[in-house]
């Protein structure tokens, strides 16, 4: 897709839609005016029939307009003016383009709304502009005969001052929006199609494509580096376990390295503790962290971020085969420590012990791990916040300030020392559950067993990385969360 800044007059390019916003109670912008007069001040009768208020994420379509260079007009509804911020400006542009795309070979011109590089800082309208209409025109229904989305042919952007500043905007946020996009396309992929060894081998393409370093650990190389709990909630599977580890080195010797570390389950039936069907029905989408630490780390390595970021991502499928772990059995994690399984759905944080171990055995200087860990956060926050834990105030408050900046909601939640209790066993050195009650923060607490005293962070996005249901602004799969705030995160720890 083709993007570009123009210093044209919007109303002057030929085009198949003039895309314009408009704020809610307030008064025409200049290019607004502008517009109106040209269409002879049919805006202003729309807006005095009130069919055109500017409430956030409103469409009005003027699909006859002969006095314009421009095919149609769509005006998107932005809000009142005094809460612009990233987030509305996405809502409202999302819900545009997801109409946009619905047609083939489009053309787009943009007048960018006047007083948004104010309000959100030179370039970053640009960048979300370009990110969300990147993410608004791939289709989710990857497996569908009937494609219901196509890419734009061609934007142009107007109406920018600094066009360095939002020349470099643009790049990114089509580097962004292409990360979003991987990660939502893995957490769509059916499980018969993505599983640890396909998944591993996309991780190899995508590196190499950027000339990222990388390693695939394969079972036996697994065995070696004596992961027992990863390669326990593996066995019950025909499909062997993957560990894919990037390295990206944009920081030098001396810069410290962020460890991001996922939960790649390729999909969850729950193992011998199986789940329901209605619990089963998404668990193609337990691999989210590792998908979120895979389109985190090739975005960092596209922008040429200068951080050392190390990528951990523990592919297993939790199947209920002759040989799966059983309840009662005991495992040795890569530590050492022994865990006593009470339930073999609770699985997530088994693969996570080995690859927080290992990446603690990698040095790295801090650590975030990305899980659908638990339903325990999704009844606590909803599906569109993701709960964070940690053991480390600083490191926490520097993710949460990242995702704030770019809008994506994270809540932290308890990690009293008293939790970890729930998890003494009798004949092991822990067990893998805890008590029916605070179970999001139980599992972080088995975690924190196993990151040594490294800073690190737990994000638990069971709820928000996957949508069960389309809203105007967002379509229901995978969603691709944290992968912008992890981009923040390290560009903001440069
Ligand atoms: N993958 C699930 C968690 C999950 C649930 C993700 C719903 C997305 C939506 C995880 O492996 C799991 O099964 N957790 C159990 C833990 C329990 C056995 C302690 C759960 O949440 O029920
Ligand atoms: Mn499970
Ligand atoms: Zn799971």
């Amino acid at each position: 897709m083709k993007f570009e800044i123009s210093n044209n007059s919007p109303l002057e390019i030929e085009t198949n839609w003039l895309v314009v916003g408009i704020f809610e109670e307030a008064e025409f912008s200049e290019s607004l005016q502008e517009l109106d007069e040209k269409l002879e001040g049919s805006l202003s009768r729309v807006q005095e029939r009130k069919d055109l208020t500017g409430k956030l994420g409103e469409l009005t379509i003027l699909a006859d307009v002969p006095q314009l260079s421009a095919e149609r007009v769509i005006v998107v509804g932005l809000g009142k003016h005094d809460k612009l911020t990233i987030g509305s400006l996405s809502k409202a542009y999302t819900t545009a383009f997801r109409h946009l795309a619905t047609k083939e070979n489009q053309s787009l011109v943009i007048m960018v709304p006047e007083g948004a590089s104010s309000a959100l800082g030179e370039g970053h309208s640009i960048e979300r502009l370009v990110d969300v209409a990147t993410v608004a025109c791939s289709r989710q229904n990857i497996y569908s005969t009937e494609q219901d989305r196509y890419e734009f042919e061609n934007v142009l952007l107007c109406g920018v001052s600094d066009f360095e500043v939002n020349q470099n905007a643009l790049e990114k946020g089509l580097i962004l929006g292409e990360a979003v996009n991987l990660t939502r396309e893995l957490v769509n992929r059916h499980p018969d199609d993505l599983y640890p060894e396909t998944f591993a081998q996309r991780a190899a393409d995508e590196a190499a494509d950027i000339h990222l370093q990388g390693e695939i650990f394969d079972q036996d190389m697994l065995e070696d580096e004596k992961m027992g709990a990863l390669l326990a909630v593996s066995r019950g599977s025909d499909r062997p376990p993957r560990m894919v580890v990037l390295k990206y080195n944009g920081g030098g010797k001396n810069a410290p390295t962020i460890g991001l570390v996922g939960k790649g389950v390729t999909f969850d039936s729950g193992g011998l503790s199986l789940k329901t069907s209605a619990g089963m029905i998404t668990m193609k989408s337990d691999m989210g962290g590792a998908a979120t630490v895979l389109g985190a780390i090739t975005a960092i390595a596209k922008l040429k971020l200068k951080v050392n970021v190390i990528g951990v991502m523990g592919l297993v499928e939790n199947m209920t085969g002759g040989s799966a772990y059983k309840l009662g059995s005991v495992l040795t994690s890569r530590s050492g420590k022994t865990i006593e399984i009470h339930n073999t759905d609770a699985e997530g944080r088994l693969v996570l012990a080995d690859a927080l171990a290992y990446a603690v055995d990698q040095k790295v200087d801090k650590l975030i791990d990305l899980a659908t860990l638990t339903g325990a956060c999704v009844v606590a926050l909803g599906e569109d916040i993701v709960g964070a834990f940690t053991n480390d105030q600083e490191w926490c408050d520097e993710l949460k300030t990242a995702s704030q900046k770019v809008n994506e909601e994270v809540w932290q939640l308890p990690m009293h020392d008293f939790f970890a209790e729930q998890l003494k066993s009798e004949f092991a050195d822990c067990k893998n559950i805890g008590s029916r009650w605070g179970g999001a923060t139980t599992a972080a607490k088995f975690l924190e067993q196993f990151v040594d005293d490294v800073p690190w962070v737990h994000l638990d996005i069971a709820g928000p990385s996957y949508a069960e249901s389309s809203s105007a602004h967002r379509d229901s799969g995978g969603t691709g969360v944290m992968v912008r705030a992890l981009v923040q995160l390290a560009a903001d720890s440069c």
